[in-house]
């Protein structure tokens, strides 16, 4: 079923002139705290995001990616810290804040029974859009999904729902879009359909955080990348910085750059894949 306010929440109408295009910071995170109960999930997390890049935020799985994504849609409140959104702080202004992005991901709001126009259409009045229907053909043709756009979404392949829940997050022309683990649970061909979606975004100068507990899915598409552990950034920076704290790997007699992945395991002392049952301080 469909949850109206959620896609109130996550769809509201566009206020004109709502980008506070003085900040060229889209997302800005300094000491941000949130706990369940007595579990910290974040201790204390800073992150810059730059306009115009895509910056992956990078954890194995409950790591508390779900958690900084949510509380930078302005549907859960942090303890501590600060946080703002093209300018407007999470807490302070969460109205401007949800004007100004789109989130999609883990809880696809797209709705099985209607077709893939359907969904589209339904949307974009939701965000008030002039031309409805004009906006979704436009988004279908660009997503590959204008052969499909009539038939129930129920029918379609999880890289075409993906690649559906991706173009309603666009409608609006939102700042800032959050991607929540946007490949997971897809197989390999799907993946790579998003891939190229996210890809495509990134061209057309949209700011995109993307969370992935994949490694190669963060050294494929981000500008930067966050790692998430423990609570805190442990590190971030492009790849290629990220690679200059490990040096070159002499492997018989061919020079060879270390893996996003060997990176990873380094920092994290090897416990990359321990997973959310992991014991924390
Ligand atoms: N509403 C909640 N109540 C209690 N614990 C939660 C809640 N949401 C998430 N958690 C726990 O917080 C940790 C981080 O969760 P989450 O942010 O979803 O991580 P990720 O998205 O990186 O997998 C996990 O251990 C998870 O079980
Ligand atoms: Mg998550």
């Amino acid at each position: 079923m469909l949850d109206l306010g959620l896609l109130l929440t996550l769809y509201p109408p566009p206020r004109r002139g709502a980008m506070n295009t003085a900040d060229q910071t889209a997302i800005r995170v300094r000491g941000l705290r949130k706990s369940y109960k007595d579990l910290h999930v974040l201790r204390g997390v800073d992150l810059d995001v730059a306009r115009g890049s895509i910056v992956a935020l990078l954890g194995s799985n409950g790591a508390g990616k779900t958690t900084m994504v949510r509380i930078l849609a302005t549907l859960l409140k942090p303890d501590g810290g600060t946080a703002s959104v093209n300018g407007y702080d999470v807490v302070a202004e969460p109205e401007r804040v949800r004007e100004s992005i789109s989130l999609t991901g883990q809880f696809a709001a797209v709705d099985a029974i209607l077709t893939g126009r359907e969904n589209l259409v339904m949307i974009a009045k939701l965000r008030q859009v002039a031309e409805p229907r004009t906006v979704a053909d436009a988004l279908l043709e660009r997503f590959g999904l204008a052969d499909a756009a009539g038939r129930r979404v129920s029918t379609y392949s999880g890289g075409m729902r993906r690649r559906l829940d991706i173009a309603m997050s666009l409608i609006g022309d939102p700042a800032v879009i959050y991607l929540d683990e946007p490949t997971t649970g897809l197989d390999p061909e799907g993946r790579l359909e998003v891939w190229q979606v996210v890809q495509d975004l990134a061209d057309g100068g949209t700011t995109v955080l993307l969370t992935t507990q994949y490694l190669d899915e963060a050294e494929k598409l981000a500008d930067r990348i966050a790692i998430l552990h423990e609570g805190a950034i442990i590190t971030s920076g492009t790849l290629a910085e990220l690679r200059e704290l490990l040096p070159p790997a002499k492997v018989e007699y061919v020079e060879r750059q270390p893996t996003l992945e060997e990176i990873f395991l380094s920092i994290v002392g090897g416990k990359a894949t321990s997973g959310s049952e992991e014991e924390r301080r």
